[in-house]
């Protein structure tokens, strides 16, 4: 049986991709508007990636993150410079899902605490300790029990914050743009809160970015446009431009006394060549500039051909690149006719919101290919 007992999968067969398009194999050109669940971040087959992936390919493909090996310090310099204020620790992992796993573990090990706060709606991951902060019961019913002491609070109220997080807590887990959840923006006001509440409690702030992360909201890091610092922030998805790599990193207070913990595939030097390759291009090219441009550009398009169309969508929201359509009708429907009748590719967000996470090196002319075509779809 193959994987698709667990996905869904589509009848579309890939073989190739560059920058915003995936080719099938009978040759049709898909305009990839998910980036392939937001890891394309650079596009597909970035020729700096694919380089740097060669080159290190032919050196060493992996050693255990126990010996120092060039391309891994790099990294884990690059991730200590790049982060929010003074996040100077990096923890190197496979996926998003292990990165918040290990935050978890970071912030019971530092408090000597067990309890997490997270979020109504919030999504962290699908191993049994991100899970667990989770939300969706059809995520976690079948796999129950999870990791015990989550208490959930409603994503924006910055009361149930005050009142949940307490001296019994070890972290509060948040998304600064919850994305599977529906592409809700929280307010600078909710997080500068949450720094508020976890720091008088002794509480550790984790930012999960892995979604939002590496430019995807018009800067580096989400809570960079509102000044929020975190103790610890969660990467993956773009960060390595399509091969698997998490990172926790971590303020000093954590990485002081952060229990046992680690991986034999933690930081191999193949998946850091392509990490550091990406974050060169992303940083060297201002991509979270362009992001935030192009972001407004297409949420205005978006808006305008809704009046123009008068198109069955409730609502436009993001930040940069990444955008969801609330739409009348089931997101399903609309994202089965973009891809079979337009070839264009996205993501849903629950059941009534198509969401947008394109490689962030769109230009305005994919913006129009999408908006023409969604109009198609919808109208
Ligand atoms: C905010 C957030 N956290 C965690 C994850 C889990 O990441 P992964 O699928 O790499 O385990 C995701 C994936 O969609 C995510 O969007």
């Amino acid at each position: 049986m193959s994987g698709g007992f667990v996905f869904s999968e589509k009848p579309i067969q890939i073989e190739s991709g560059e920058g915003a398009y995936l080719y099938g194999t009978d040759g049709t050109e898909y305009l990839d508007f998910g980036a392939s669940y937001a890891v394309a971040s650079l596009g597909h087959s970035h020729p700096a990636v694919t380089e740097a992936i060669q080159e290190q390919a032919a050196k060493l493909t992996y050693v255990q993150a126990s010996y120092p090996v060039e391309v891994r310090t790099e990294l884990y310099e690059k991730l200590a410079a790049l982060a929010p204020g003074d996040i100077e620790n990096v923890w190197l992992c496979n996926s998003g899902t292990e990165a918040n796993e290990a935050a978890m573990k970071f912030a019971r090990a530092a408090t000597g605490r067990s309890k997490i706060v997270a979020t109504k709606r919030g999504f962290h991951g699908r191993t049994m300790g991100a899970l667990a902060m989770t939300w969706k019961d059809k995520y976690k019913k079948p796999f129950e029990p999870l990791a015990g002491g989550v208490e959930f609070v409603p994503y924006g109220d910055e009361e149930a914050l005050a009142e949940a997080v307490d001296d019994e807590t070890a972290a509060l887990f948040l998304e600064p743009v919850q994305g599977e959840g529906g592409i809700h923006p929280a307010t600078a006001e909710y997080l500068e809160r949450a720094r508020e509440v976890t720091d008088d409690a002794g509480a550790a702030l984790v930012f999960d970015e892995i979604q939002t992360g590496v430019g995807r909201t018009g800067n580096l890091w989400a809570c960079e446009g509102v000044g929020v610092e975190p103790d610890i922030l969660t990467s993956a998805k773009g960060i390595a431009n399509g091969l698997p790599l998490g990172a926790t990193l971590v303020k000093d207070w954590i990485a002081e006394n952060p229990g046992d913990h680690g991986s034999t595939f933690s930081g191999g030097p193949v998946v850091c060549a392509a990490a550091n390759a990406t974050l060169d291009t992303i940083v060297d090219e201002d991509v979270p500039g362009h992001a935030a441009q192009v972001g407004e550009y297409l949420r205005s398009e978006l808006e305008a051909a809704t009046e123009e169309y008068d198109l069955p969508v409730r609502e436009v929201r993001g930040e940069g690149l990444m955008i969801g359509i609330q739409v009348k009708r089931g997101a399903n429907r609309v994202l089965k006719n973009l891809a079979l009748s337009e070839q264009v590719l996205a993501l849903p967000a629950g059941r009534t919101v198509v969401r947008l996470l394109p490689p962030l090196t769109i230009d305005e002319s994919h913006a129009d290919q999408f908006v023409d075509s969604l109009a198609e779809v919808l109208g």
